[in-house]
């Protein structure tokens, strides 16, 4: 067996791991009904959702008589003719872009070998029946009739509302006037678990018989619930759905992030020999841990800087946020993740460098920090032309997603003098 099978062998394992938390074998669409019955899952969704979120989700079949052709469609853009709110906030959104180059890019290789994989991997980023290449069953027979566009556009409309044709949605706002005629696809079925955290857990967490350290690798919908958020009411919604808006920002969006965190120096010592400080990071507005998974990771910074705005070497510490897990031992190695309203503080001691005059805090967020280590190692074996291509956009969109979230200046009293022929001294009459 080659290197590169190998290491293939041992990244899917990798990506099932996390994006599959072991169903890989037999997975929800071979449920085996002992296992099923009074599972944590079904206890959580209760019976409509638990239905509702079969994946993939069954084909829809033959649309209802007096149907028109803009009724009968599943694409998002012919949901958007009548609500273009939503599909304008949707196209936006991350779930519009599940079907990600880093996502195709690793069924491309994979699905000659493992088409039962694929259809695992596939049941959260395009779940419909009508969006997967191949079929159920023990062949997984390739589906030449399969909607190639469909399957492309991700997280679609119908995955969260169409079954059978039926349009299932949250209540109908109150402040609505009464519809006056017969509304376009046969109306639709108000439901108030579209209101409620529950609807999101199915994608957002693993149903897992045992995780990592006693944790899931993805536990939001659990650690939410435990939240001080929850208590109060808060839903997955309320933060993510604002207003009903279908723009699921997260932690790829500065603003969402920044609303919700308190970056602050806790306490400084600054004085000529030695600077103490601590920089502080409090979790305020997050309804889970920050961050939720195991993939991003956060640093706070703490440096020197001379008067001329360069860092001084040698200075600089750090403290990483984050959930690390070996897959290959199935170990935790590290979990500093804040809980909702908890804090995270870096200590900084160090004695005071000549030339010092800023001693500068920065918050960085990285938020592909492990895909781009699983694009990284994944590309060089990749024959397929497709595929490599789409790896290398995903590796190129994970190398700049990072940015920097707060960056805190603290100008240090009464610079020393430089010293003779160091670079960046002090300012004049400093
Ligand atoms: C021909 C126009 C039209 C098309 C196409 C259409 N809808 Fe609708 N839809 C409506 C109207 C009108 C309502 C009723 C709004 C109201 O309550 O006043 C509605 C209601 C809904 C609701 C319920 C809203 C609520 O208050 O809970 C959902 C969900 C929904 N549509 C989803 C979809 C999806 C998904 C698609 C595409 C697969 C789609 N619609 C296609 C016109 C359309
Ligand atoms: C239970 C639902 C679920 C399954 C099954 C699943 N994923 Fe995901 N996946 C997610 C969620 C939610 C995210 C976004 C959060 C995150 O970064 O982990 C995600 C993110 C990703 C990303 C990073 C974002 C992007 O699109 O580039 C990749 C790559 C990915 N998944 C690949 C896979 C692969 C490969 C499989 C099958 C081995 C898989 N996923 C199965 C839910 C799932
Ligand atoms: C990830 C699941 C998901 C996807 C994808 C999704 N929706 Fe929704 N949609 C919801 C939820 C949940 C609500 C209710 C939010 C709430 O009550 O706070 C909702 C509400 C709605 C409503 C009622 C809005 C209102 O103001 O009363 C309409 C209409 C709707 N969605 C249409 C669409 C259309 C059209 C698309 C695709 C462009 C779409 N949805 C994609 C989950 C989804
Ligand atoms: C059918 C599965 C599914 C459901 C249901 C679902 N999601 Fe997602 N969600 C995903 C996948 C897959 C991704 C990652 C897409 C990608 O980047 O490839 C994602 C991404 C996200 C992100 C962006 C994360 C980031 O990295 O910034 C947020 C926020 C989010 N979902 C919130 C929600 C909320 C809130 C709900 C419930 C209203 C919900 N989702 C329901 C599958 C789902
Ligand atoms: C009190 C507001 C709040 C609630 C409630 C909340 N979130 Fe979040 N969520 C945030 C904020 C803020 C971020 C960005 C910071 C972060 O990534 O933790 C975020 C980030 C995310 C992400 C990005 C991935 C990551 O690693 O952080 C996902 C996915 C997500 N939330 C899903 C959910 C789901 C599902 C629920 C409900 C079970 C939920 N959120 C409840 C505020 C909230």
């Amino acid at each position: 067996m080659s290197r590169h099978a190998t290491l293939a062998g041992r990244l899917l394992v990798a990506a099932i791991a996390i994006g599959c938390s072991g169903e890989d074998a037999p997975g929800p669409m071979s449920p085996s009904p002992a296992a099923e019955a009074g599972s944590e899952r079904s206890r959580i969704l209760g019976p409509f959702l638990e239905a509702h979120w079969t994946l993939p989700i069954p084909a829809q079949g033959q649309p209802p008589a007096g149907f028109s052709k803009l009724d009968a469609s599943l694409a998002p853009e012919d949901c958007g003719a009548c609500h273009p709110q939503q599909l304008a906030d949707w196209r936006t959104s991350l779930h519009a872009d599940a079907f990600s180059p880093g996502f195709a890019g690793q069924l491309i290789e994979g699905a000659n070998a493992r088409p039962h994989a694929l259809r695992a991997c596939q049941k959260c980023h395009n779940p419909l029946e009508e969006q997967q290449p191949f079929g159920p069953g023990p062949d997984h027979l390739a589906r030449p009739e399969h909607d190639a566009a469909l399957r492309a556009a991700g997280l679609v409309c119908a995955g969260c509302h169409v079954r059978s044709h039926r349009r299932y949605g949250p209540p109908r706002r109150a402040d609505l006037p009464p519809p006056t005629e017969a509304l376009p696809h046969g109306g639709f079925e108000p439901r108030p678990e579209f209101e409620e955290s529950r609807f999101c857990a199915p994608c957002h967490q693993f149903f897992d018989r045992k995780g990592v350290n006693g944790k899931p690798i993805q536990n939001t919908y659990a650690e939410w619930k435990a939240s001080p958020h929850a208590a109060r009411g808060e839903t997955c919604q309320s933060c993510h759905m604002p207003d009903r808006r279908h723009l699921w920002r997260g932690i790829h969006d500065p603003e969402m992030v920044r609303n919700a965190v308190h970056v602050s120096w806790s306490g400084a010592e600054l004085d000529e020999e030695r600077l103490r400080a601590q920089l502080r990071l409090e979790s305020r507005g997050v309804g889970h841990a920050f961050p939720t998974y195991v993939t991003p990771r956060v640093h706070l910074d703490v440096w020197q800087e001379d008067a001329a705005g360069g860092e001084i070497a040698g200075t600089r510490e750090r403290a990483t946020i984050g959930r690390k897990i070996d897959f290959s031992r199935g170990e935790e190695q590290m979990d500093t993740r804040v809980p909702p309203g908890g804090s995270f503080q870096l200590d900084y001691a160090r004695p005071r460098r000549r030339g010092a005059a800023t001693l500068v805090g920065r918050v960085t967020v990285d938020p592909d920090f492990h895909y781009r280590g699983v694009f990284q190692g994944y590309l060089p074996g990749r024959k397929d032309e497709r595929a490599r291509t789409l790896i290398a956009e995903a590796l190129r969109r994970s190398q700049t997603s990072a940015y920097t979230l707060v960056e805190l200046r603290r100008p240090l009293p009464e610079p020393l003098p430089a010293e003779a022929g160091q670079p960046g001294g002090a300012p004049p009459g400093g």
